[in-house]
């Protein structure tokens, strides 16, 4: 049983915790805050040892009656390995202070490949990181795309991608972001940086991306024309994603035509937070038009990269060399169809 903590219990850090926890040989020995908010009162309810961030602030949480099990450079020293899920750029600078107490560090999509060193996903690279010390699970659109072009690849081949991502503008319980009222280029230069940042899982992918930010907080949205290497038919594409582990086809004649009702489809599959780990693709978008495949697809940014970190887990610590073993693993215990 490895010892892992969690530095950072927001959106993706309670739900690294959680799936770290249903893992039989794996468990959780503290996460961390930086704020006495609901969120640190909650994780010490569920059976967390709460550590704070900020030494300064521990009369804040004796104040607001949560309980703390010490600061966060207490936690790190009784760990085997820590997942940094604290906000993009923060990682990176923490990343020092791992080094110098010689504690495996896995890192978030917010952090640049660059400052981590490698990037991470089980489907594409898992071998890469076995063993290694610092690894960057890719971001959830990255994870997205991989998800299904890599079993489109290993199928027929992959000339080139082009990609169009159409990104939430906040997560749900963010009240300070947007657009609110409009569709914001985003970058409005090409490429966007999801193509080169594919590029540091799948390393000979040939992709170019555009993005747009829109008013919305369910997920993002993909729109994929992939010129294919070898001529398939569309039902041999559709055979390889539904063999495909944490991808989903779904229809839109049976009413999951939308975010939204996919979403709704995710709730009445009753997981913790209506979580959806899978790449819902919609099945009716997959067309072959002059050997170049076309298909939608969608991401739930909250939860998706959620399974990557526990198996990014087992490839830092050495606890299992095949990849397939660990998904189906990681798979079974947080309940991934
Ligand atoms: N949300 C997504 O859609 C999504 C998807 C995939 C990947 N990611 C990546 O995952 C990482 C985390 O994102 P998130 O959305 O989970 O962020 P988040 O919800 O803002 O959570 C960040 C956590 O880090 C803590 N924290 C904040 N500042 C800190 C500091 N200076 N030192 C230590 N801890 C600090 C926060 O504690 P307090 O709340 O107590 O301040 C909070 O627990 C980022 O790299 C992000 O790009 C996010």
């Amino acid at each position: 049983m490895k010892s892992v903590v969690v530095n950072g219990y927001g959106t993706i850090g309670k739900r690294v915790a959680d799936a770290v926890s249903a893992q039989d040989d794996l468990k959780i020995i503290g996460v961390s805050k930086t704020k006495p908010d609901f969120e640190a009162r909650m994780a010490v309810e569920k059976g967390y040892d709460l550590y704070i961030s900020f030494p300064e602030r521990e009369k804040l949480f004796h104040d607001a009656g949560i309980e703390i099990s010490g600061t966060v450079d207490e936690m790190l020293e009784k760990a085997d390995i820590v997942v940094d899920c604290t906000p993009g750029g923060v990682g990176a600078k923490n990343l020092a202070q791992y080094k110098d107490l010689g504690l495996k560090a896995i890192f978030q999509g917010g952090e640049k490949h660059e400052d981590i060193g490698l990037s991470f996903n089980a489907f594409a690279n898992y071998s890469d990181s076995f063993g290694q010390d610092y690894v960057r699970v890719v971001s959830c659109n990255t994870t997205g795309l991989t998800r299904t072009l890599k079993p489109i690849n290993d199928l027929c081949g992959i000339k080139k991608v082009r990609a169009v991502m159409v990104r939430r503008g906040g997560d749900p319980h963010q009240i300070n972001v947007g657009p609110l009222n409009s569709i914001v280029p985003n970058p409005p230069t090409v490429p966007s940086h999801h193509g080169p940042d594919l590029q540091t899982v799948m390393y000979d992918i040939n992709i170019n991306t555009v993005a747009l930010l829109v008013p919305t907080t369910l997920m993002h949205q993909h729109n994929l024309m992939v010129e294919l290497e070898n001529q398939v038919e569309v039902e041999e594409i559709i055979k390889k994603l539904e063999d495909t582990s944490r991808v989903m086809l779904v229809k839109a004649n049976e009413g999951l035509g939308s975010t939204a009702e996919i979403m709704e489809y995710a709730k009445e599959l009753g997981r913790s937070r209506n979580d959806l780990f899978e790449i819902p693709v919609w099945q009716e978008s997959l067309n072959i038009t002059e050997g170049e495949l076309y298909y939608m697809q969608a991401v739930h940014q909250e939860s998706n990269v959620v399974p990557e970190n526990v198996d990014a887990i087992r490839a830092l610590l050495e606890m299992e060399e095949d990849p397939e073993k660990t998904v189906q693993k990681t798979n079974k215990a947080m309940g991934i169809l």
